[in-house]
């Protein structure tokens, strides 16, 4: 399936890949510098981390995918429709599977934004899959891209060996990121759209870096209030036999900073 083919330019004489990723380069800049991905980039993910960013990846593939198979034979999906090579959804539920055990299902929980996204995602599925390009672009491109990087950090943080807990960043079907990219840019040039849909594919692509950035920012936000919650529990030497309860259970430890969260900054959470 990784073979190039050719594709006819649009009338400004320039690639939708090109476009896309001349729109989406500020956004990119600000993708790179959410307070997630910077601790990231140091190797500051924890464990916790890792596993409320796996919640949201989940929902957020479950939808792109569920909504790119369902509209596999659209014009405009078609032509970037690689589920051998690119989807996630299989690789997510071992890692969930890996950290939250056999139930992991029940454990899966996502701020707000990413039940945006998805609500998103669910809806130009629906009414305007020319749309899915983009955010298949933002997700599998970044993935092939910064991604990889992000998957060794998170080996290298956590002490994982193998694939374990990190199937997510890998990808099997695909020999050369590099290539497989470039492969992917020429079949994005190839779908036929018109300047205006042109143009709401860009704005769309925009858009999708911002949903991931309000998904990273309310994770942010999440994990300062679950840490800082258990390390007032730690100092409260008053009720430390419910604070071994509350620092025993991850869940509950979870749902403790999650209702403060709520409290602080008006953000829904989401249990599937
Ligand atoms: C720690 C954070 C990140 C780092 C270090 C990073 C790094 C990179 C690098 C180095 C490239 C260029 C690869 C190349 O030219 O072949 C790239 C491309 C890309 N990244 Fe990121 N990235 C990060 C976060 C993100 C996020 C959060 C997204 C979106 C959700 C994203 C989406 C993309 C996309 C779509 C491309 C392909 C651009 C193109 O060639 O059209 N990146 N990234």
């Amino acid at each position: 399936m990784e073979s190039t083919k050719s594709k006819p330019r649009d009338s400004t004489g320039s690639d939708l890949s090109e476009q896309i990723k001349a729109a989406t380069k500020d956004s990119h800049v600000r993708a790179e510098n959410t307070q997630l991905m910077l601790n990231y980039q140091k190797g500051q993910i924890t464990q916790t981390q890792y596993k409320l960013l796996l919640c949201s990846l989940y929902e957020i593939y479950r939808a792109l995918e569920e909504e790119l198979d369902r509209n596999a034979d659209h014009p405009a999906v078609q032509p970037v429709y690689f589920p051998q090579e690119l989807a996630r959804l299989e690789s997510l539920e071992l890692d969930l599977e890996h950290f939250f055990g056999p139930h992991w299902r029940k454990r899966v929980t996502v701020p707000a934004a990413t039940h945006r996204y998805t609500q998103r995602l669910r809806e130009i599925g629906k009414n305007s899959p020319n749309l899915l390009v983009a955010h298949a672009y933002t997700r599998y491109l970044g993935d092939l891209s910064g991604g990889q990087v992000l998957g060794k950090i998170t080996q290298k943080s956590l002490g994982l060996s193998g694939i374990k807990g990190i199937a997510f960043f890998s990808f099997p079907g695909v020999t050369s990121p590099n290539k497989f990219k470039q492969l992917y840019r020429g079949r994005m040039n190839s779908i036929e759209l018109t300047e205006q849909q042109r143009q709401e594919v860009l704005d769309e692509a925009t858009r999708a870096f911002e949903f991931n950035i309000e998904v990273f920012d309310d994770l942010q936000k999440m994990l300062s209030i679950t840490e800082e919650a258990s390390s007032e529990k730690r100092n409260d030497t008053a009720s430390q036999s419910q604070s071994r309860t509350f620092s025993n259970s991850p869940i509950l430890q979870f749902a403790l900073g999650v209702g403060i969260t709520l409290a602080t900054v008006g953000m829904g959470v989401y249990a599937f």
